[in-house]
């Protein structure tokens, strides 16, 4: 194992007995291994270089209503199988499953975003607290047309006839050089 990866599976009690100093260096070699292998560091050269654009939102989930079908209908929703999330083969996954709408190919690369999400439940009310990273802004805009029926195609993600988010934020978040900088005492 590299020591790049050895790093990357660090374990809780290794992270412990570490120092201090120790200790922020892994995480911020941890985020930046994140940000290389996600397409989420805004590159050299560009404003706001080593930085990244976040987006975050809060769902409401329809959980009695996505229940309600059949498992095989479920796993149409998402593209994927529900007990092992195996992707479906492209003549079976259906065109508006959300894994078809959001993968989205410039050439012939994949356009990458860095998901950290988190489900939330209340006795009222389930969902999602959606959150990810990228080094364009663009790719979001560009999922979220094709979810929401805003793209040329014209089609739209199944997963939103069950789910709908209730906010919706974008962030810029500035690489820890930059921050510190900032709030260094000049
Ligand atoms: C309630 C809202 C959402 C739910 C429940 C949800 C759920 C999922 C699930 C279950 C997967 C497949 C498993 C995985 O790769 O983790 C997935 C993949 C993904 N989702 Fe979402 N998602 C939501 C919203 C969004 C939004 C708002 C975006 C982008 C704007 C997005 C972008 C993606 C991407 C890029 C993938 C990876 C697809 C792939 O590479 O196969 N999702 N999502």
């Amino acid at each position: 194992m590299a020591s790049s990866d050895r790093l990357a599976y660090l374990t809780c009690r290794e992270a412990h007995a570490m120092t201090p100093e120790a200790r922020r260096t892994a995480a911020t070699f941890l985020a930046e291994h994140a940000a290389r292998r996600h397409g989420v560091r805004i590159p050299d050269g560009e404003a706001g270089a080593n930085g990244s654009y976040a987006m975050t939102q809060r769902w409401i989930h329809d959980l009695d209503r996505f229940h309600a079908l059949p498992v095989a209908e479920q796993e149409k929703v998402f593209g994927r199988s529900k007990p092992d999330s195996i992707e479906m083969d492209d003549n079976t996954k259906p065109a508006s499953a959300h894994i078809a709408r959001v993968v989205i190919e410039e050439s012939g690369e994949e356009l990458e975003i860095y998901r950290r999400s988190t489900p939330y439940f209340g006795i009222a009310e389930r969902g999602l607290h959606f959150v990810a990273f990228s080094a364009e802004r663009r790719r979001f805009d560009l999922m979220l047309a094709r979810m929401f029926g805003a793209s040329d195609d014209g089609g739209h993600d199944h997963l939103t006839d069950f789910t709908r988010p209730v906010t919706g934020s974008f962030w810029f978040v500035p690489s820890l050089d930059d921050l510190l900088a900032a709030v260094r005492p000049r």
